[in-house]
């Protein structure tokens, strides 16, 4: 359980895992790993490469690699992921995950966000991949939105529930699945009325801001994510779903880093980097909800418990200390000083601190 000290206003909790991360790769990985590694114990890594993973080799490689850039004394275990495609092959995914290199298998309806131009087209080119998934285990992470052009974009998640993944779920009903980084009041109260296997992450972004802060002033990019931040009632009904302590909704900051002049540009990437403060992050909405208690289950146990995965030994201490997060993160290798990434929070403060990691 979270341990609380008001006196001295600490909480310790148990190591957490970051269940949806973008690491990219080559220096862009090199600059943002370390801060995902310096909190979190495990993380699912998603494949939307150029190329996408979709191969065992790809992803032993990918994996080093990642492996090959973390020093001994920090423990982090990158949970790799395969992109599904329209043609994937099911053999290959079967072994993959037999083997342990395969983790989960990411479904991007394509064009659906960054790096999808190879992901699904018709979703029911792949019931024999999803049949054999469902025999051994293997769990379904969704991009859960629709493409077409003649609906809203605020109304692509609710859409998708309803045409997608409510189908998807009656046919597969022992069918391990992700709703990955949840938006709406709607894709809240499905996955808490699900009698399925369906569990859902959320962002801390998604808790923090509503579409509005999007056009503050003028156009910022800054926050222009997918799914794309909704309405007020939405971000209200988010906060309620990841402090309610259901274990259906756990940790996952789909922290997704593009360079400053990508997101600054005619046509801006889509991607929040918040891997720089994300538990800080989410502690202080746990905090301005009254639920610091229940951070630790939903930072550490229900993700864990959702994909079958021990609950990691260590923990972690934030204290109540304000912290003034950057407004931009520099990079390492072959950038100019001219590239950088801003994190999310730029230039705010954050209430609370992390300490140390004990073992
Ligand atoms: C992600 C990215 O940049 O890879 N972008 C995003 O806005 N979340 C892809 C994704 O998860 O949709
Ligand atoms: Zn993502």
């Amino acid at each position: 359980m979270t341990n609380i000290n008001l006196s001295q206003p600490t909480i310790t909790l148990r190591q957490p895992d970051d269940m949806h991360l973008h690491l990219r790769d080559g220096d862009v990985m090199r600059s943002v790993l370390p801060a995902s590694t310096r909190v979190f114990r495990r993380a699912v890594i998603m494949p939307n490469l150029a190329p996408p993973i979709t191969t065992i080799d790809q992803a032993k490689a990918y994996k080093k690699s990642i492996l090959s850039e973390i020093t001994k004394d920090i423990n982090f275990l990158p949970l790799v992921t395969a992109y599904l495609t329209d043609d994937i092959s099911s053999d290959e995914l079967k072994k993959g995950f037999e083997e342990q290199v395969f983790f989960a298998a990411k479904l991007y309806p394509a064009n659906a966000t960054t790096n999808s131009s190879s992901g699904v087209r018709d979703i029911r080119n792949l019931y024999s991949v999803f049949e054999m998934m469902e025999q051994i285990g293997l769990p379904l992470l969704i991009h859960g939105e629709v493409t077409d052009s003649d609906v809203d974009i605020f109304d692509r998640e609710a859409v998708f529930i309803e045409k997608y993944l409510q189908p998807l779920l009656k046919d597969f009903p022992l069918l391990k699945v992700v709703l990955e980084h949840i938006t709406t009041q709607n894709a809240v109260q499905f996955v808490e009325s699900s009698e399925y296997n369906l569990g859902a992450t959320i962002t801390p972004h998604h808790l923090h801001i509503n579409r509005n802060a999007m056009f503050h002033g003028g156009f910022r990019s800054d926050f222009y994510c997918l799914p794309v931040a909704k309405r007020e009632q939405h971000r209200v009904s988010l906060r309620r779903a990841a402090t309610s302590g259901k274990s259906c909704f756990f940790l996952g900051t789909d922290s997704a880093p593009h360079l400053r002049d990508a997101k600054e540009s005619a046509c801006g990437c889509a991607g929040i980097f918040n891997a720089f403060n994300a538990i800080e992050s989410y502690a202080q909405v746990f905090e301005e909800e009254n639920a610091l208690e229940k951070l630790e289950a939903f930072a550490s146990e229900f993700g864990a418990r959702f994909y079958g995965l021990p609950l990691n030994n260590d923990f972690i201490t934030l204290e109540k200390r304000r912290c003034k997060v950057p407004d931009r993160i520099p990079l390492v290798g072959s950038f100019s000083e001219k590239e950088f990434i801003v994190p999310f929070h730029a230039g705010e403060y954050l209430n609370w601190s992390l300490v140390n990691t004990q073992t």
